[in-house]
């Protein structure tokens, strides 16, 4: 790619216990007046929760509290009731958001929402915000959607049944911490489905047509960190630097993915996640070896890098280091236990040709792949592969 813009907007903190400081931050910034919005779950649960909120409130003039629902993912109706929320506090210096990706999204759109009238369906798609956002402070509780540092947000839109967010200027975090203290208390599935969905991502945002040498340069080192890593979410989940690793990972993923392009897999987790509540990690994760399976039977040979990291073997052919990638994300997809088939969200033999038309709307994304991906026959040859 000879024409390439790369942005990242966000100031990063990072450690086990670092939001500890956030004292500093509030001084250094002036920042006095402080509103919270946190996943349900995690203010109901979270001792880390209370030890920091008790850091805030000695270092502010005031902190309000919003809690959102945990669960489900956020549609346009939900993100108005919390932008009207915090539309009617008095002052807010930063807004900072504590929880999942969906809690993030909520976030720094509701911070654009303060300063842009109306309902937030108007703001849909790439640069419709006019005023710049108040700052946002983004807390991810899962390592996954990277939120904290793109300029992306998700929102279902439940008259159009599909999913598509409030994108692009003001968009970022003003400032991201990563601190695995937040992580402790998620649940295996919800940790799985995150961090899948960062792997798909780093996968997703290597191989785009999309990509440039600084993109491809985070997508790898995401790989690398998230491959290594996640088997710990099953093998190790109370280990804290892991976790931490995870975070990491999933930060430097998304700033691949932003910047680059996305693909087949988290194409699929959109429609599948509107229609049928699939997570959106999972959604991806399901996908992401019959994707690289595909490419590679089609003839893409690019994996050999990703390969490498794997397993460094210099007497392989680039045939052979491809063939054993796919090999590879499958057995760490078993190994993550992420489901096979979709019979669990009701997606069967019997109704899956219902499926195949809300696959042909994502042509756009599907050509992102680096080998042609048709909407209408490759894609619900793909997904027959995932039913029974
Ligand atoms: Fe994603």
């Amino acid at each position: 790619m000879d024409n390439f813009r790369f942005q990242l907007n966000t100031n990063l903190f990072y450690g086990i216990g670092s939001s500890r400081n956030i004292g500093k931050l509030f001084n250094d910034n002036k920042y006095e007046y402080i509103t919270i919005l946190i996943d349900e779950g995690v203010y109901k649960n979270s001792k880390y929760f209370d030890e920091i909120s008790a850091i805030i409130k000695d270092n502010s003039k005031s902190l309000e509290i919003v809690v959102l629902r945990g669960s489900e993912e956020p549609d346009y109706d939900y993100l108005d009731e919390i932008a009207d929320k915090v539309r009617s506090i008095d002052k807010i210096d930063v807004l900072i958001g504590i929880g999942g990706g969906s809690c993030l999204d909520v976030t720094k759109a509701a911070a654009g929402l303060r300063t842009n009238a109306g309902k937030a369906v108007n703001y849909r798609g790439f640069d419709k915000l006019i005023n710049p956002s108040i700052p946002t402070i983004a807390i991810p509780t899962t390592a996954g959607t990277g939120s904290e540092v793109t300029i992306n947000a998700s929102f279902i839109d439940k008259k159009e049944m599909k999913k598509l967010g409030i994108n692009g200027r003001f968009m970022h975090a003003a400032y991201a911490i990563l601190d695995a203290m937040w992580t402790i208390s998620c649940p295996y599935s919800v940790a799985v489905s995150s961090g899948m969905d960062a792997l798909t991502h780093s996968l997703e945002s290597y191989m785009c047509k999309q990509a440039n040498p600084i993109t491809r340069g985070f997508s790898i080192e995401a790989f690398r960190l998230l491959y290594k890593t996640l088997p710990a979410l099953a093998d190790d989940p109370d280990n804290l630097e892991k976790r931490q690793t995870l975070l990491c990972g999933s930060y430097i993923a998304a700033i691949g993915l932003f910047n680059s392009g996305s693909g087949i897999a988290g194409g699929f987790s959109y429609p599948l996640g509107v229609y049928y509540g699939i997570p959106h990690g999972v959604g991806g994760a399901i996908f992401l070896p019959s994707v690289i399976e595909y490419n590679v039977d089609k003839g893409y040979r690019g994996y050999d890098e990703l390969y490498d990291i794997i397993e460094y073997n210099k007497g392989l052919s680039s045939d052979e280091k491809n063939i054993r990638f796919v090999k590879a994300i499958k057995e760490l997809s078993v190994r993550l236990k992420v489901p096979e088939y979709l019979d669990k969200w009701g997606i069967n033999k019997g109704n899956v040709n219902k499926v195949y038309p809300l696959l042909l709307p994502l042509q756009g994304a599907f050509d992102q792949n680096p080998v042609s991906f048709s909407a209408d026959v490759d894609a619900p040859k793909l997904l027959d592969r995932h039913v029974k």
